[in-house]
């Protein structure tokens, strides 16, 4: 279990706390879809979970175990919004490879399995790909780190309709075998999903 005990945050920059006392258990293989107002701090609670950035107060921990910042930049895989923006490989094969020293064949061919995107020639560019596959093979990109926790930040934004529903499907394949945390503003897309969905607001999370 991933364990937020009283979690506060307040930017250098900023004039309150985004995150104030927060508490948040999420149990292994868990799916947890959090929606809020714009600027309720859904992003910013990712970055603290990731260990991307680092709460003034409050203490995380996994199974028991304190994790630090670092700890946790390599325990999560986040997709932050619009991922394909940010693809910097030539090739699919080479966005897969980002990052990995030795990478095996087999290990792409099972995550790409995973993410629904086998049989794909890996030479294309990644913007060839259609909108839905494009955000699967940002999933692909994370699940290749083998992270315990997946993290994904509104992962149907800016997709149409039969996209949106190829990324849900997505999730659904990969629910069971996977602890995800999902940031959305359409939470009735994921109606039927066996998930737990939680509402941030003035910096606390709150049962739906
Ligand atoms: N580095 C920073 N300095 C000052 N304020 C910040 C900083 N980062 C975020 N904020 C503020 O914190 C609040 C929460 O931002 P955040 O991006 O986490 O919200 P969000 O819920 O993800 O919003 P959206 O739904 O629009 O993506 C916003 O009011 C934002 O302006
Ligand atoms: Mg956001």
């Amino acid at each position: 279990m991933l364990d937020l005990k009283e979690i506060s945050y307040q930017p250098q920059t900023g004039e309150k706390k985004i995150i104030d006392k927060l508490n948040l258990k999420v149990y292994e293989n868990e799916i947890i879809l959090i929606c809020g107002d714009s600027g309720s701090g859904k992003t910013t609670l990712l970055e603290i979970i990731s260990g991307l950035t680092n709460p003034q107060k409050g203490k995380i921990t996994w199974k028991n175990k304190t994790l630090s910042s670092r700890k946790r930049r390599w325990f999560c895989g986040v997709v932050f919004q619009f991922p394909e923006r940010y693809f910097i490989g030539t090739t699919i094969g080479k966005e897969l490879k980002i990052g990995h020293k030795s990478l095996r064949e087999k290990n792409i061919e099972i995550v790409l399995n995973k993410v629904g995107l086998q049989k794909l020639n890996l030479t294309q560019p990644p913007e060839q790909l259609s909108g839905g596959q494009q955000r699967r093979l940002a999933v692909a990109v994370q699940l290749l780190r083998n992270p315990s926790i997946l993290l994904l930040d509104e992962p149907t934004a800016g997709l149409d309709w039969s996209m949106r529903n190829d990324v849900k499907n997505l999730i659904l394949d990969l629910k069971n075998k996977n602890t995800i945390i999902i940031v959305t503003h359409e939470p009735a897309l994921f109606e039927g999903m066996p998930s737990r969905m939680l509402v941030l607001e003035k910096g606390k999370i709150k049962n739906f």
